[in-house]
């Protein structure tokens, strides 16, 4: 028989054997407390500690986080060798935030074959982010199905900023009958505005101001939404082009769960660029028609 993993509760513990991190996640659920999950791909920043204290106020949960750069989601071409990795600092992170668990598998430890089974994301998953990046939530699918195996989380907690990955996933845990209850958390931004990202340490001083117009445009787009979609569109295309080194991938307009939008009620827009060699994405939730402006005094 193996030796029961040792756990100390309110410790940070490190795993790196998906065996050994499904054997404490089980037995911790045994003692009858619920595990909170954050997956993550490292280089922490606010948005990832935001999900990570969302988790914790939950009660009674052992909140666990994995740091795995997924070479399943990355393009060739894309920016994985480059992505950045700063362990120990990510661990402090972990540790500030009060997680238990932390699971840093090493890429043959979760794919020990390659990858052959995979997670086929539907139609959506070849649209908006899935047009530009052919494979890439297939990867993300398969990753989160994986690790959603292995810790067996009550909760999983995922950004709004990456809402087609937040929608999918949704759609995953429906559509495969999987057990996480699946939260979404809404984006931590800069001061002026900027989504924090991960990728954002990429830019230099020009691009990061330029690439302040991004929530710019979902902003304006959004106020416009009264309005209806045109307007909503034409504001937030009046935005971008006001920023030429922005080449802008797409701007859309989405229902709530990304199918068509809506004449009026809840909608999405959803919008990504890049500037220089770095792709960003961001997106803003709205309400489309309610009248002309000013008939709510
Ligand atoms: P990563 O980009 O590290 O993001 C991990 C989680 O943090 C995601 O749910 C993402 O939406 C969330 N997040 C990132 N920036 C945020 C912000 N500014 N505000 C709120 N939440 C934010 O997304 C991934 O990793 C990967 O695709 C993963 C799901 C881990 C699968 O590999």
């Amino acid at each position: 028989m193996r030796a029961k993993p040792s756990f100390t509760a309110g410790q940070l513990h490190r795993h790196t054997s998906p065996d050994e991190l499904a054997r404490t996640t089980r037995a911790l659920r045994a003692t009858g407390r619920k595990i909170a999950f954050v997956p993550t791909m490292g280089a922490l920043h606010e948005g990832h500690r935001e999900l990570m204290s969302r988790a914790r106020r939950i009660p009674n949960t052992v909140l666990v986080v994995s740091i795995f750069v997924n070479p399943l989601q990355f393009g060739a071409g894309e920016d994985f060798e480059r992505y950045p990795r700063p362990l120990e600092a990510d661990l402090e992170v972990c540790a500030a935030e009060r997680a238990e668990l932390v699971f840093t598998p090493e890429r043959e430890a979760l794919y020990p074959d390659g990858a052959q089974v995979t997670v086929h994301p539907g139609p959506l998953g070849d649209e908006l982010e899935g047009a530009v990046r052919p494979g890439h939530f297939a990867g993300v699918l398969t990753v989160v199905a994986k690790l959603f195996n292995i810790v067996r989380p009550d909760y999983a907690l995922f950004g709004e900023k990456d809402f087609q990955q937040l929608t999918l996933i949704k759609k995953m845990v429906r559509d495969l009958d999987m057990d996480p209850h699946v939260i979404g958390i809404p984006t931590v931004r800069e001061r002026d505005g900027l989504a924090k990202s991960s990728r954002n340490a990429y830019l230099d001083a020009g691009q990061r101001t330029a690439a302040t117009a991004l929530s710019a445009a979902v902003t304006a787009g959004a106020y416009a939404g009264a309005q209806g979609a045109q307007a909503v569109l034409a504001a937030a295309e009046a935005v971008l082009a006001g920023t030429p080194e922005l080449e802008v991938d797409y701007l859309a307009l989405r229902g709530p769960d990304l199918g068509p939008a809506p004449d009026q009620g809840e909608a999405r827009l959803l919008v990504a660029a890049r500037l220089g060699g770095t792709r960003l994405i961001d997106n803003a939730a709205l309400h489309l028609g309610g009248g002309e402006l000013g008939t709510h005094g």
